[in-house]
């Protein structure tokens, strides 16, 4: 079992994942509440920032959900992907809004 940690709706989330489910099962599994869609790489609504922790993606996903930049960015699908060690995601609009708040904070500094 890895733990996962799971940053959505400004919440922190942790929950246990085996190695063979993915993050997005486990986590509705559990009736936390991560963003779904089509649970098959297609939509892109389950796409996350991986912030720590060793992760597969599959490769089997549409270019739309998941482009090759966004792939070497750090960006992971949770309905095609599997946790390797405890990894750390944030969903895109939580990441978005941290990053928002972070140049924000940054202004004001100046
Ligand atoms: S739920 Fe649609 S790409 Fe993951």
């Amino acid at each position: 079992m890895n733990k996962v940690t799971l940053k959505a709706r400004g919440q922190q989330f942790e929950y246990q994942c085996a190695p063979n489910v993915t993050p997005l099962r486990a986590a509705r599994d559990q009736f936390i509440p991560i963003p779904t869609g089509c649970i098959r790489g297609g939509c892109g609504m389950c796409k996350v920032k991986v912030v720590s922790g060793e992760y597969e993606q599959e490769m089997i996903r549409s270019h739309d959900a998941l482009s090759d930049e966004d792939l070497a960015n750090g960006f992971a699908l949770a309905c095609c992907m599997t946790a390797k060690s405890d990894i750390e995601i944030i969903t895109v609009e939580d990441y978005e809004k941290l990053q928002q708040n972070e140049s924000g904070l940054e202004k004001i500094e100046k």
